[in-house]
């Protein structure tokens, strides 16, 4: 019997197996808002089979966007616009998540495709950036932030908090904070990137108090009864790893008595001199021993996209969920296709009839 395909529940949500379909930013909206490819896009990965979907890294402010064609929940308008693609996911079998976050000192970038770097400082498009401290990332990202005051800190916080209220009025399921990659809430985290001597700095318990600040006031306005995660980088590869381990999984206690159901394992992208160790399945036993050691469900991504791979992953118990990516941009059906590949009886993909009452023979 395999494990990748048995359901998964947390809180009142079930999910038909243990493949998601990661956060990935398609860079396709205007001014925030999704349109056409971004149901496109969001229907085809739910369709495939996938037990839940979560879209892309959404802005919860406009300058908390990673570059301008990113989405963004800051209004009511903007909310709106997810009602068809958390309906077509539904539709489809699968569990409407959305990723909401800040992009900080990584904010105001241009488009993969288009440089991947800052926008120039005499360029419209682009806009101030703010940070815990005022420190530039590094080469490609070299503009400084603004070092944020108390007043900022206490707005993005609440900008958090509106943009969970919207996420659930118009039906998401399945709400991930994206506290990772060196947007906001990893910078905070980061003594890389934080240098401030106030209680949001210096300790490991001052550098997550925004982490945690955030979290807490998220959980009193997203439904008890719905999964509430968050993205978290545990460790960067700079040399340091076992203390920002250490530091990251007392974190992530402090999360779980917060009100977090699970979270989502992945890697800090604070600082351009790491050397990540890239390869299958590499961030497997980081995220079991944060399962152990924190005592909470966790999903990772980077490198899970091969059938027999995700199977042995759940298996072995390193992961609750797997994160399937850029596999799923490849192939929109991946998850049918692992099915089939690992011989999985027809009545455990969950599809609906249409696809499955005609899909056996193939
Ligand atoms: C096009 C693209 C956009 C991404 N956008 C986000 C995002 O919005 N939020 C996030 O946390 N990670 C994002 N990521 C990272 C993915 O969620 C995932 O961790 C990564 O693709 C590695 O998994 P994979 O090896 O299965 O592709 C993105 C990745 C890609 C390829």
């Amino acid at each position: 019997m395999s494990a990748l395909f048995q359901p998964f529940t947390l809180k009142s949500i079930t999910l038909r197996n243990r493949i998601a379909v990661p956060p990935m930013c398609q860079y396709s909206a205007t001014d925030g808002l999704v349109g056409d490819w971004h149901l496109a896009h969001y229907a085809s990965m739910a369709r495939g089979g996938a037990g839940l979907v979560i879209v892309e890294a959404t802005a919860v402010s406009p300058e908390g966007r990673i570059t301008p064609g990113c989405a963004g929940i800051w209004s009511d308008d903007l909310a709106q616009a997810f009602k068809p693609i958390v309906q077509s996911i539904k539709a489809a079998g699968s569990v409407p998540g959305i990723q909401i976050g800040h992009a900080g000192r990584k904010a105001s970038a241009n488009r993969p495709w288009e440089g991947d770097d800052h926008i120039e400082e005499n360029d419209a498009r682009g806009w101030e950036t703010i940070a815990p401290s005022a420190i530039a990332f590094g080469p490609g990202l070299k503009k400084q932030p603004r070092a944020m005051t108390l007043e900022d800190i206490a707005r993005v916080r609440q900008d958090f908090v509106d943009a969970a209220k919207r996420a659930r009025d118009i039906g998401f399921e399945w709400l991930e904070l994206h506290f990772a990659h060196g947007y906001l809430a990893q910078s905070f985290f980061s003594a890389e990137s934080n240098r401030r001597e106030d209680i949001y700095g210096g300790s490991a318990e001052n550098r997550g108090r925004f982490l945690l600040e955030t979290l807490k006031s998220v959980r009193e306005v997203w439904p008890e009864n719905l999964p509430l995660t968050l993205r978290f980088g545990v460790l960067e590869f700079d040399g340091r790893d076992e203390q920002t381990l250490v530091e990251s999984i007392e974190l992530t206690r402090q999360f779980k008595s917060a009100g977090l159901d699970m979270l989502s394992v992945s890697i800090g992208f604070s600082t351009p001199a790491a050397k990540i160790p890239w390869g299958t399945a590499f961030m497997g036993p980081i995220a079991e021993r944060v399962r152990r050691e924190a005592g909470i469900p966790v999903s990772s991504a980077w490198g899970f996209g091969y059938p027999a791979v995700a199977e042995q992953t759940v298996r072995d118990e390193q992961l609750d969920v797997v994160m399937v990516g850029k596999a799923h941009l490849a192939n929109p059906h991946w998850s049918y296709a692992a099915a089939k590949e690992l011989g999985v009886e027809r009545a455990s993909w969950k599809l609906p009839a249409p696809y499955a009452h005609w899909l056996e023979r193939y």
